[in-house]
This record gives structure tokens, sequence and C-alpha cells, in this order.
């Protein structure tokens, strides 16, 4: 059995009691199982069949090191959103024709050190953007790799702060001004189109919005390809949704296959930028019960050690995580209200969950925060950073240690 599972009464990842990892480490603590990580990798490479593609894994949903690197091992490629998730990859040994460069910010700087670089792609997202490049490449004497971000005007359903993908969201070029481009680069010695790319938005949980996107693409590429341009491949970003609650969504089978129908006819490898569907079910956050009081007739308030310092996720976007008691107690299904320790009122962990009984120094886990938790952490009320475990084959190793005070204080004068 892989990944989080009960035996015995006690919440275990890959055999491994998470009890135990807590002893050892404190709370709160990430813990993540390599097995589901490789597992959920090979399952999405393998739904692409023998199509020609490459898995960008997204750095943003989780980049601890030990992390990227089994992900390196696997055959993975990077999708990079800033010049240091850039130099993070390159820390790790990924090369630069591994890794797309996306972001809707990128400072002169950063497309500077990008063109040098000559990454498989800077992702760019404006017309100013891309003239940017093109002025600094043409500065250095070099040929710059771009693909244009397009912003198709697909409504990815998902919450309004990860969708991204309609005109009023702040990313790509529209995909009437793109088509305008693709004549004008063969007079442009200093830039290559070398793909085009869309990304409408995370935690996607219908097809409806993928399958939109695949022929907006397929579609935009054949226009491309029709004005004499040589694309390399496309890329059809992230944003395959994980179910938190249990409830449906797409398999990677039905998300790649969308993608596969939508770009054969240009025979252009596809790229994908896959985060939370790869990491998300790997990760539970471990935290410990600090304090049960009060709340109502029906409900009490319990105090975790865990709030959006560590997961910012349920504060943000009022996502929803499965808490589980770690040594469930025996005993009927209580109403608790699981808020974290930080001092405001919107750091609710779980609202209205009904668990089995917790009393002062239980153990909760926090489901599926391997994607877009560590990594959006925060030192909010002088918090540390919490310690990040990895378990593999049995047994689990520290990839990321605590901060103590001197790194909460190391910067400062
Ligand atoms: N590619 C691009 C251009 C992106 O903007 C993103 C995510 C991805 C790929 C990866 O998407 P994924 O496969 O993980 O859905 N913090 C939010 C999620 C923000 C996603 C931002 N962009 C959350 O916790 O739900």
């Amino acid at each position: 059995m892989i990944g989080f599972s009960r035996t015995a009464e006690q919440l275990t990842c890959d055999g491994v009691p998470l009890s135990a990892i807590a002893a050892a480490e404190g709370t709160p603590v990430y813990v993540y199982g390599a097995a589901t990580l490789r597992q959920r990798y090979r399952e999405l490479d393998a739904a692409f069949g023998d199509y020609p593609h490459a898995i960008h894994y997204a750095f943003k949903a989780n980049s601890t090191r030990a992390i990227i690197a089994e992900l390196k091992a696997l055959g993975s490629s990077v999708d990079a959103v800033s010049i240091w998730e850039v130099e993070v990859a390159r820390k790790v040994g990924f090369l630069p024709r591994q890794i797309v460069f996306d972001g809707v910010g990128k400072s002169e700087a950063e497309l500077e050190r990008a063109v040098a670089l000559d990454l498989k792609a800077i992702n760019v997202e404006s017309l100013g953007e891309l003239a940017r490049v093109e002025a600094i490449a043409a500065r250095v004497g070099t040929v710059a790799r771009v693909a244009i971000r397009i912003n198709p005007d697909i409504d990815a359903k998902s919450h309004p702060h990860i969708s991204t993908g309609l005109k009023v969201n702040k990313f790509g070029i529209p995909a009437d001004d793109v088509r305008a481009l693709f004549p004008t680069f063969g007079a442009r010695p200093a830039v290559q189109l070398v793909a085009l790319h869309v990304h409408v938005g995370s935690q996607i949980t219908t097809m409806d919005p993928i399958r939109r996107a695949a022929l907006r693409l397929a579609e935009l590429a054949h226009d491309a390809q029709h004005a004499g341009v040589n694309l390399e491949y496309v890329d059809a970003g992230g944003g395959l949704g994980i179910s938190y609650d249990g409830g449906p969504v797409p398999s990677f089978r039905d998300y790649a296959s969308a993608f596969v129908e939508a770009i054969r006819t240009t025979r252009l490898p596809i790229v994908v930028e896959p985060g939370r569907s790869i990491v998300g079910p790997a990760g539970a956050l471990v935290a410990r019960v600090l304090d049960i009081k009060p709340r109502s007739a029906t409900s009490e308030f319990v105090v975790i050690d865990a709030g959006m310092s560590e997961l910012m996720r349920p504060a943000l976007y009022d996502a929803f995580h499965l808490i589980e008691p770690i040594d469930a107690r025996i005993g009927g299904l209580r109403q608790y209200e699981i808020v974290g320790p930080v001092c405001e009122s919107g750091d609710v962990v779980g609202r209205d969950r009904m668990l089995t009984p917790l009393d002062v120094g239980d153990l909760v886990a926090i489901c599926d925060a391997g994607a877009y938790g560590a990594v959006m952490a925060s030192n909010y009320n002088r918090r540390p950073l919490p310690a990040e475990v990895l378990v593999d084959n049995g047994s689990w190793r520290v990839i990321r240690r605590r901060q103590t005070l001197d790194d909460l204080l190391a910067l400062e004068t």
C-alpha cells in the first residue's frame, strides 16, 4: 500500500507511522511519499502513450530540492516561473534546454540571464515583453527562443484567484493579436518562435476547459504553421485538478487524450507543465492539537500548531483539505472548527469537520498538501518554516530542516 493509509488505527505514509516522524522531528512537519510522487509522474507520462511529449514539472507547486531531484531522475523537465526557480533547477542539474521560463512579470535582469542561458523557451506574456527579449538578444548577438502565451479567453471554472485564461485575467496575449504576429517572425533575426503556450488555470476539475484549450492551441498552431512559422512544439500548460474532497476529477488519461487528439493534426510534440496533479496527493502536513475550547452548543474549536503560515490555501482560497486524526480515538463523531495559531480570524484550516474525538496533544494530518503548501509558507508571526520529510522505501529522511531562530534573524541588522 503506497501513500497515506490507515493501518490498525494509525495513519501511515508508505507504511511509516506519521506519529513516529512527528515524535522525531516535531510539528508542524510536511511529509511526502516518494512512491506516490513516482507513481503519479509515471501515470501521466504513460497517459500520452507514444505521442511525443515532455513533462515540464511546475516548480511553483513544490521545489524542495529532494522532490525535484526525484522528478529529474524520472525524466522530468522544468517549468520555472522566476529566474530563481531557473537557478535552482540548474543547481539540481537540469540543463537549460530542459527549462521553460514562464511568468507574467519578468525583470530585465531575469530576461538577460534567461537569454544568456539559451533556455528551451522564454514564454512571453505580452508584446512588450517580446520586444524586450528581442532587444536583449539583438544586443548580445544571439537568437532568443521564445514561446507565446496565448490568452484564449476560456473559463477554467476554478477558483477566481487561480483562473488565468479569461480576457480579464492578466495573463498572455489575446489570440487575434498572436495571429497578427506570426508573419512578422520571418523578419526578426533575434527571436525564434519555437512554441505556443496556453495555461487556463489551476485545479481544473472538468474536461470542458481542457478540451477547449486544446482545440484553441491546435487552431493557433495551424495558423502559425500556415504563416510559415516553424514551431517545435506546443505547450499545454498545467492545471489538472486533484480530488481534495473525494469528488470526481478527470483522469491523466482523459487529460492527455484531449491534448493528443487536438494536437495530432499539427504533428507537434506536446509539452505539459503539471504541478499539483503530480505532487499534491503525495504530501500531508502533520500538526499537533494545542487546545480545544467551546465554540457553540454543537461544536468546539480545535487549535492546531499549523495554520495559514504553514498552509495558506484554506485561508486564501477557502480551499478544502481533508483533515484526519493520526491515531484515531474510539468514539462518536464530533463537530470541530479546526483553526491555526495565527492571530487572524481567517486562520481556519477546516470548517465544521466531523471527526472522531480529539484531545490536546493529538496529531492530525492535513491531506493533499504536497502542492502549494510548503512553497507558500511564510514567517508571519515569526513562525519558522516547518521541516519537510521524504518517506522512501520504508524509511524517511529530513529534506528540509525546520528554520531556527537564528535563521529567522539571519538577514537582519
Ligand atoms: N503553468 C503555468 C503557466 C502556471 O501558471 C501554473 C500554475 C502551472 C503551470 C501549474 O499548474 P498546476 O498543474 O499546478 O495546476 N497557489 C494556487 C495555485 C496557483 C497556480 C499558479 N499557476 C493553489 O494553491 O491552488
